[in-house]
């Protein structure tokens, strides 16, 4: 799939976005090794730490379809371009590394790193089995 492509399903589910607190909408969209693509939008609580970002709804409804692979995320919104925030970095890198591509909220701004460029010595599972 063509990197605009995710870009554009990720602006696609950021119109979707429930955000009254914040008003700062976030789409994201994920490509699993299956070729199959799960979006998700930012979904707010009036409890403000109830609150779940667009790149962990797409997650979870990947694994809710049984994908567990993944080759890459596309996240968008905002003037620039934005990067997962450190909860979503670590719930994500659960899966391995992946390409992700920051988007602003057309999808015209974009760029590409990784999950491993963007959280560099991650703790994992790997430490507690290491001790057990
Ligand atoms: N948000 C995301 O959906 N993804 C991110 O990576 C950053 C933050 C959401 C959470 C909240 O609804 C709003 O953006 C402002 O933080």
């Amino acid at each position: 799939m063509h990197p605009q492509q995710l870009i554009d399903r990720a602006c696609q589910a950021r119109e979707h976005a429930y955000c009254p607190y914040s008003g700062f909408a976030v789409g994201a969209a994920l490509l699993g090794a299956s070729g199959a693509v799960y979006t998700g939008a930012n979904c707010e609580c009036a409890s403000y730490g109830g609150t779940i970002c667009a790149e962990r709804a797409a997650l979870t409804a990947a694994v809710t379809a049984g994908e567990r692979q993944f080759t890459s995320l596309a996240v968008a919104a905002g003037d620039t371009p934005v990067t997962p925030c450190g909860i979503c970095r670590q719930l994500l890198a659960e899966f391995g590394d992946m390409t992700v591509i920051c988007a602003d909220a057309t999808g015209t701004h974009s760029h590409e790193t990784t999950l491993s460029a963007l959280l560099p010595e991650a703790f994992s599972a790997a430490e507690f089995e290491k001790s057990r």
